[in-house]
């Protein structure tokens, strides 16, 4: 799929703002702080209903204003999308697609897929256990809006029964409600898990052969879930295992008021021939591994749902060296990709009509078309 144009008006340093996409390649040239990534996150926003900056929609409204308005129109393989978004300051946003309004956030996410990948990515190895958390929960919820309400669900799940668990520490009689959250938890956990577990199978196996071709077979990625409460595929055998695993850690969640089994605990291991990269990775290593789990998450996007993602290279060219910026950009023939970047002369392979290539300086866009 592609992006045709976006739209803004009061988002972030945008007054207002109308551009017209190449559907291969297009960049945004320009120094720091001038307005580039804040172009990027409103392409996001419309995929997944926020940010990657931010969880407080008032932020990317423009200072002093009360509402801002993003929308894009985009190309499918079947048929055309439109997704609009307004937000106003201290209310809901409101969100359409196809001028339809829709009230859950689920409901946007299977309409714009993108897959972005910024300098932050290039620490998911790295970085604790929450970072690559969030790359499992945010592309499974692209590819199955049912798992981002789940999710959700289990949070708010999750939060009340802390506060339960905090009760119990000062009073025993409130023990008897916690079965209830207990089943809660158990039910939207085990389906957060299967999912989980289905998405790494899925992207083990396309991310060790990207991951060959870039470190010339000389690497062996594995990827593997590693779930809190032990897996198993049969969703009631887990179910039991959870239920199990919360009855003995009972005693210390009350003690400490938060629930220390499920889902919320998860972690992927990453190990480059056999050795678990992220304590023992070099640091190319590591980014090298980033790179690859984040090609094979546009093949897996494809091969769901049969549509290409669309790409946004966040300020991320420069942190690459030669070759992995040429195998990059050779691997990206079929998406289409947004860049930012502040040095044009990384691009040199990637034959950019010139057109689209969007100079950006202090919320003002310029291009040769215009
Ligand atoms: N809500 C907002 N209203 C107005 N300006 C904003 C808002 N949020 C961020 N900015 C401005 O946007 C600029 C940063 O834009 P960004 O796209 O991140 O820059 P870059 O070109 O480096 O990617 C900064 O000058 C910042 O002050
Ligand atoms: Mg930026």
């Amino acid at each position: 799929m592609y992006l045709k144009n976006l739209k803004l008006i009061n988002f972030r340093n945008y007054n207002q703002l109308e551009l017209e996409f190449h559907p291969k390649v297009n960049v945004f040239v320009g120094d720091n702080a001038q307005g580039k990534t804040n172009i990027v996150e409103a392409i996001y926003l419309t995929s997944m209903a926020k940010s990657f900056r931010t969880s407080k929609d008032r932020e990317l409204i423009k200072f002093d204003k009360e509402q801002a308005y993003v929308s894009v129109s985009a190309k499918k393989r079947y048929t055309d999308v439109e997704v609009a978004l307004k937000l106003t300051a201290n209310q809901k946003k409101q969100m359409k697609v196809n001028k339809v309004s829709i009230t859950k956030n689920s409901e946007i996410l299977n309409n714009i897929y993108v897959v972005i990948f910024s300098p932050e990515d290039l620490k998911l190895i790295k970085e604790g256990p929450s970072e690559r958390r969030k790359f499992m929960d945010n592309e499974i919820s692209q590819m199955k809006p049912s798992y981002y309400h789940n999710l959700s669900q289990y949070q708010k799940v999750l939060l009340q029964r802390n506060h339960l668990l905090k009760k119990i520490y000062r009073d025993e009689k409130y023990k008897d409600t916690l079965d209830i959250w207990n089943e809660k938890l158990i039910e939207l956990g085990s389906k957060i898990m299967m999912e989980r577990s289905k998405f790494i199978t899925r992207i083990s196996p396309l991310s060790r052969l990207i991951h060959r071709k870039i470190t010339e077979n000389k690497e062996n990625l594995e990827v593997k879930y590693a779930s809190n409460v032990p897996f198993d595929d049969d969703i009631e055998v887990l179910k039991s295992t959870f239920r199990k695993k919360l009855e003995e850690s009972l005693s210390v969640e009350i003690k400490r008021g938060t629930t220390t089994v499920g889902p919320h605990k998860d972690d992927i291991g990453v190990f480059v021939n056999k050795i678990d990269i992220r304590s023992f990775g070099s640091q190319g290593q590591q980014r090298t591994s980033a790179l690859s789990l984040k090609l094979a998450e546009i093949e897996l996007v494809k091969a769901e749902t049969s549509e290409y993602p669309i790409l946004l290279l966040d300020d991320v060219m420069s942190e690459l060296d030669i070759n992995r910026q040429k195998f990059l950009i050779k691997s990206l023939r079929d998406v289409q990709l947004f860049i930012t970047t502040t040095e044009i002369h990384c691009l040199d392979e990637l034959n950019v009509e010139s057109e689209y290539i969007f100079k950006v300086h202090e919320a003002t866009v310029t291009n040769k078309k215009y």
